[in-house]
């Protein structure tokens, strides 16, 4: 696939697959700036848990090259962190990030600002590679998961797309597919962002990988038919007792697996698990603007004035979640203690 997170050192600048735009074009859009940053989160050009992770890195990088010609650059830098460990709040990737960086910054002590320039952007450039091991080590436990011949569910997009590369549900499935397994994907649509129809199926497709897309509301019928053997998602943050906050809808689609016996599974790293929040319900709730509800494209689909819920993420309980897949193997419940072991192995 297209490089789709890259920092151009000639430019000194974030360059983005723009994927509020995929799957019909695929345009860069180019971050110079702690408000460019602060917009392509937001607005969603990146997103995915881990793929906001490194952006935000590489933002902290854009944000010192900003303050660095003000007389009190440490003061204009320490704004333009806030502002940007502020543009989501859930996936807990963003300030995971940005706190590695300050805490680089610590380090160095009174470092000047070019020598910390040099430091950060070396580290960001290793947290983006490490996000790309860090899945394909994921994806190899988690594809001991998946037999030859299933139909693995999958919600919202944690594929390459939403991480550096490879991904994290859809790390599992590509690794699976490499040991040879012969998988077939249903990707839920997942209104009202659509990264299941845009960006899953676009990935999948480009891959090779068989995908064929529902709407949200077939899951009880399709899992009825007997046409799914598996459910794997992503997250975006998981509490300390295994809790797992992901894209909106993903509640339901556990709730529906476990109706009909199907084992439903959590992908995720562990630069994922909050362990200082101790269950799902007490992560923030990503609340979006209402336009992306009223209107598909331009088109309004509601009548003027009626108002809209737009939350973006809930919270799977952990009694749900048959194991979770991280870079240090399958955590099993009870999960506050596979949790605390797989920090400290
Ligand atoms: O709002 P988004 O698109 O950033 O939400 C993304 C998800 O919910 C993904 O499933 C999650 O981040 C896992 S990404 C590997």
């Amino acid at each position: 696939m297209t490089e789709h997170i890259q920092f151009s050192d000639d430019q000194y600048a974030l360059l983005l697959l723009d994927q509020r735009i995929l799957p019909t074009r695929e345009e860069t859009f180019v971050c110079r700036t702690t408000d460019d940053t602060v917009y392509a989160l937001q607005t969603m050009v990146v997103r995915g848990a881990p793929a906001i992770g490194v952006t935000a890195a590489y933002g902290c990088c854009l944000a010192l090259r900003e303050a660095r010609s003000q007389d009190d650059w440490r003061s204009a830098l320490a704004a333009n962190l806030d502002k940007l460990e502020r543009a989501r709040p859930t996936a807990v990737n963003l300030s995971w990030a940005v706190r590695l960086m300050r805490a680089l910054h610590e380090e160095l002590g009174d470092v000047r600002a070019e020598d910390l320039a040099k430091a950060w952007l070396t580290r960001a450039k290793q947290l983006h590679a490490e996000d790309i091991e860090t899945n394909r080590r994921m994806g190899s436990f988690g594809a001991e998961l998946i037999e030859d011949g299933d139909t693995v569910m999958t919600h919202c997009n944690a594929g390459a797309l939403a991480t550096a590369g490879h991904g994290t549900a859809l790390g599992v499935i590509y690794s699976a597919v490499e040991q040879g397994k012969k998988i077939k994907v249903i990707a839920n649509e997942t209104r009202p962002f659509l990264q299941g129809a845009r960006l899953t199926a676009y990935e999948l497709h480009k891959a090779g990988v068989p995908v064929t897309v529902a709407c949200d509301n077939a899951c009880a019928l399709l899992m009825k038919r007997g046409m799914v053997q598996k459910v794997v998602v992503g997250a975006d943050r998981i509490a300390a007792n295994g809790d797992a906050v992901n894209k909106i809808g993903t509640f339901g689609v556990a709730l529906l697996a476990k109706h009909f016996g199907i084992p439903f599974y959590v992908a995720a790293p562990l630069s994922t698990i909050d362990r200082d929040t101790p269950t799902g319900d007490d992560i923030p709730i990503e609340d979006r603007t209402p336009r992306e509800v009223t209107h598909v494209g331009d088109t309004q689909i509601t009548p003027d004035g009626v108002p809209v819920y737009n939350f973006a993420f809930d919270p799977t309980p952990a009694e749900l979640i048959h194991g979770i897949v991280t870079e240090k193997g399958v955590l099993r419940a009870p999960y506050e203690a596979s949790i605390k072991k797989a920090f400290e192995g």
